[in-house]
């Protein structure tokens, strides 16, 4: 039978952890025939909230659990670490400056950063969750050296399913018919959702939309002042709605995200914030979503898409964001 995989997530007494852990102990990350073992990080004051999920999880009687420590120790927490979820992260909190903000979190990305380079398997791969999680992600690789870069990614796969969402909802389709769906940039409100090369059983979603909406100028504006700015700013309707953030949804794309890397991508492609090889103008070094196949436990950018001047505008603007993000934290030493 196969070998167990060690999964460390961090923050894992928090709300996404308590979302995470049940579903990737049930084997939603590397399906039915892999066992896992999950080491989980907290602060100390979160310490108990993870040992109670721990508690939880021994009494769901997982077939595929075959261990769970906690820890208060990064070192210890990411010690053979083959996949790792950094969901634990300082939240912004009234007064709070973006350079506080920068600060408290490279105290948090920067040495967990290094205890991946020092403990974690060879074959670590890497997605940050917690918020800023582009820049985040750029802090814990420039303190892992030893890991190659192109494992540290960040989330902006809840986005990408935002986007199918709301695009399926629209033209009474199905998420899963949808391809080719596209996030640029910084997981913030600059976002880029692209559906210029999205298609629905071979057929173009701009022109689909043109005929669902009564033409090409409706069904620009319905991209432009709807569908953008809703999945871009879907974070907050959630919490207006449901008097909290998102939590499930996140968790689950969270699972998608490492789902596709680990096994690979199988229609079309998908979303991720990985490290800029200098593709689309992004510069080189900055974690930045990008179109991206998983093959052979790799992503990959996918190459060769035309772009509007409206597109390359829009990512230029969000792309814009993530380097004051990397020069400001830069400017604060934290890489
Ligand atoms: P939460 O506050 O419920 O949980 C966070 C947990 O992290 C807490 O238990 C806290 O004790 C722990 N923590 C803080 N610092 C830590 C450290 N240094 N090491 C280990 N654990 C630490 O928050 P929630 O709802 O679980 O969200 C977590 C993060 O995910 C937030 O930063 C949030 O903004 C972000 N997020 C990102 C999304 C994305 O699409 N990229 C979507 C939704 C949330």
């Amino acid at each position: 039978s196969a070998r167990p995989v060690t999964i460390t997530i961090t923050g894992a007494g928090g709300q996404i952890g308590y979302a995470l852990l049940f579903r990737i102990a049930s084997g939603a990350i590397l399906g039915p025939d892999v066992p896992v073992r999950l080491n989980l990080l907290e602060i100390p004051q979160g310490l108990r909230a993870a040992e109670g999920a721990a508690l939880e999880l021994q009494d769901a009687a997982f077939p595929l659990l075959r261990q769970v420590e906690v820890y208060d120790d990064a070192t210890k927490a990411f010690s053979g670490a083959n996949l790792a979820l950094l969901v634990g992260a300082r939240p912004r909190t009234a007064g709070m400056e973006r350079g506080d903000l920068l600060a408290a979190n490279g105290g948090i990305f920067g040495p967990q950063g290094a205890a991946i380079n020092a403990g974690a398997a060879d074959d670590v791969r890497v997605v940050v969750v917690g918020n800023p999680a582009n820049t985040n992600a750029l802090i814990a690789a420039s303190h892992a050296p030893d890991v190659p870069a192109g494992r540290f990614t960040a989330l902006t796969r809840l986005d990408h399913n935002r986007a199918l969402g709301q695009l399926a909802a629209t033209l009474g389709s199905t998420v899963g018919s949808l391809r080719d769906v596209t996030i640029w940039g910084n997981h913030s409100a600059t976002q880029f959702p692209d559906v210029s090369h999205a298609t629905i059983d071979g057929e173009s979603v701009p022109n689909l939309l043109s005929a669902r909406l009564g033409g090409a100028d409706a069904a620009r504006e319905w991209l432009v002042d709807s569908f953008i700015p809703r999945v871009a700013k879907r974070g907050a309707e959630i919490i207006e709605v449901r008097g909290s953030s998102s939590v499930a949804s996140a968790a689950s794309a969270a699972i998608d995200h490492m789902r596709d890397w680990v096994q690979g991508t199988q229609h079309g492609w998908t979303s991720a914030a990985v490290v800029s090889d200098g593709s689309y103008g992004v510069p080189e070094g900055l974690v930045s979503s990008f179109p991206v196949e998983s093959v052979e436990g790799e992503w990959r950018i996918v190459q060769g898409l035309d772009l509007s001047a409206f597109a390359e505008h829009r990512i230029a603007a969000s792309v814009g964001e993530l380097a004051e993000e990397r020069d400001a934290v830069r400017e604060l030493g934290l890489i």
